[in-house]
C-alpha cells in the first residue's frame, strides 16, 4: 500500500507561462523514457524478482518515480495554466489543447499516447535489471536535452535534480546485478 504526502518531491517554482517548454516536458511525462514508464515498469517487475533485497529497491525507486511523476505533472500545468489559446497553438500544442484543454494527459512531446509497449517485463530478473539500466540512461539523456533547451534557472534546477537521481537510480540497479552474480557464483 501507499501513504500519500501532499507535497512535491521537488520544489517547482515558474514565473510565466511557456507552453513551449512544458510541450517539450511531455517527453518525460508520458514519453517512452518518461515518468510514467518508470514507474510502471519497476512496480509491475517486483512480482517475478528472485531477491527480496531487489525487490524492496524496485518498490523504493518505483515509488520514488511516481513522485518525479507528479513534480513534472506541476511543472507542465504551472507552464500552461495561464497561457492564452494563441501562446498554446504557437508552441504547438494546438491539436492537444482542442482535445484536453488544460487538463495533462499521457503523450510523449509529439503527442503521442503512453503506451505498454515502452515498458518490458520478462520474468528474468538480469533482463529486467540491464534493461532499467538502459531506461535510466535513456531518462538521463534526456533531462540532459531538456536542460540545455531552457535558460529558466529554476526550472534547469528542479531538471537537474531529477537528472541526479536517474544516475543513483541506474547505480542501485547496477549493485542490484552484482548482488545476484554473487549469490549465483
Ligand atoms: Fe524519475
Amino acid at each position: 500500500m501507499w501513504i500519500y504526502e501532499k507535497k512535491l518531491f521537488y520544489p517547482v517554482k515558474v514565473s510565466k507561462p511557456d507552453p513551449k517548454i512544458a510541450k517539450l516536458l511531455y517527453e518525460v511525462y508520458g514519453g517512452q523514457d518518461g515518468e510514467l514508464s518508470s514507474a510502471l515498469r519497476y512496480l509491475n517487475q517486483r512480482y517475478t524478482m528472485t531477491d527480496k533485497r531487489i525487490i524492496a529497491l524496485l518498490t523504493d525507486i518505483g515509488t520514488e518515480e511516481l513522485a518525479h511523476l507528479e513534480v513534472i505533472a506541476t511543472m507542465i500545468f504551472q507552464l500552461t495554466k495561464d497561457a492564452t489559446p494563441e501562446q498554446l497553438k504557437e508552441a504547438g500544442l494546438g491539436p492537444f489543447f482542442v482535445n484536453h484543454g488544460k487538463a495533462l494527459f499521457y503523450t510523449n512531446a509529439v503527442g503521442v499516447p503512453w503506451s505498454a509497449m515502452y515498458i518490458q517485463a520478462k520474468d528474468d530478473p538480469i533482463a529486467d535489471l540491464t534493461d532499467n539500466i538502459a531506461a535510466e540512461e535513456r531518462t538521463r539523456a534526456t533531462y540532459q536535452w531538456l536542460i540545455e533547451m531552457t535558460d529558466d534557472v529554476d526550472l534547469q534546477d528542479s531538471l537537474k535534480f531529477l537528472r541526479e537521481r536517474t544516475i543513483v537510480h541506474a547505480l542501485r540497479f547496477r549493485e542490484a546485478i552484482e548482488l545476484l552474480k554473487g549469490e549465483t557464483l
